[in-house]
């Protein structure tokens, strides 16, 4: 369907055939939000496959650090299970904390861990959910060998 051709249609007819369209307009209106309610509260899965397998030991350090594939991975699951809080090219737009400035060492990768793994939760209130048993450790490293390419004090 092209909007810009309804200006044309509409002034041929009476105005209220206008009223046709709203249907439609609710429609694709309730399917977007339907959509992006689900992108919301589905964790997604993250393909690890091409990355050196980790084991069930939680490492201390990112092993993943300028491994071109571990970013490839990361990014997407950067995108798919981090972007809706922490922005679009981990550039935060205020809910939660700029990612970017996450240090590359091995106490701050300690901290990330910590974080991603538990979650944020004070007082009762998730302010980030935990990911220990939904992303796997090779998906938690990737992401963060993603966050150090966008790094910036
Ligand atoms: C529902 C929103 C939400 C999602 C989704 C989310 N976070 Fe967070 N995150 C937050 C908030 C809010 C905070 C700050 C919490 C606080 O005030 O202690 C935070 C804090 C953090 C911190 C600590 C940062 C700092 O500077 O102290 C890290 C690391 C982090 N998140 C990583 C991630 C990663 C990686 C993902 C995806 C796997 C993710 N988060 C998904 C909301 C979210």
């Amino acid at each position: 369907m092209s909007a810009g051709r309804l200006p044309c249609i509409t002034m041929e007819v009476d105005v209220n055939s206008q009223l046709v369209f709203l249907p439609l307009a609710l429609a694709l209106l309730l399917a977007a939000s339907a959509a992006r309610a689900h992108g919301d509260v589905t964790p997604q899965a993250v393909d690890v496959s091409t990355l050196k397998p980790l084991g069930a030991q939680w490492r201390d350090e990112n092993p993943y650090r300028k491994d071109k594939e571990a970013v490839r991975i990361g990014t997407s699951a950067y995108n798919q299970n981090c972007a809706r809080c922490h922005g679009l090219e981990a550039v935060s737009g205020g809910i939660a904390p700029d990612l970017r400035k996450l240090d590359i060492d091995k106490e701050t990768d300690q901290y990330y861990l910590a974080s991603v793994r538990l979650g944020k939760v004070r007082n009762g209130a998730v302010y980030m959910p935990p990911y220990e048993g939904i992303l796997s450790q090779e998906a938690i490293w990737a992401i963060k060998a993603y966050l150090e390419t966008r790094r910036e004090p």
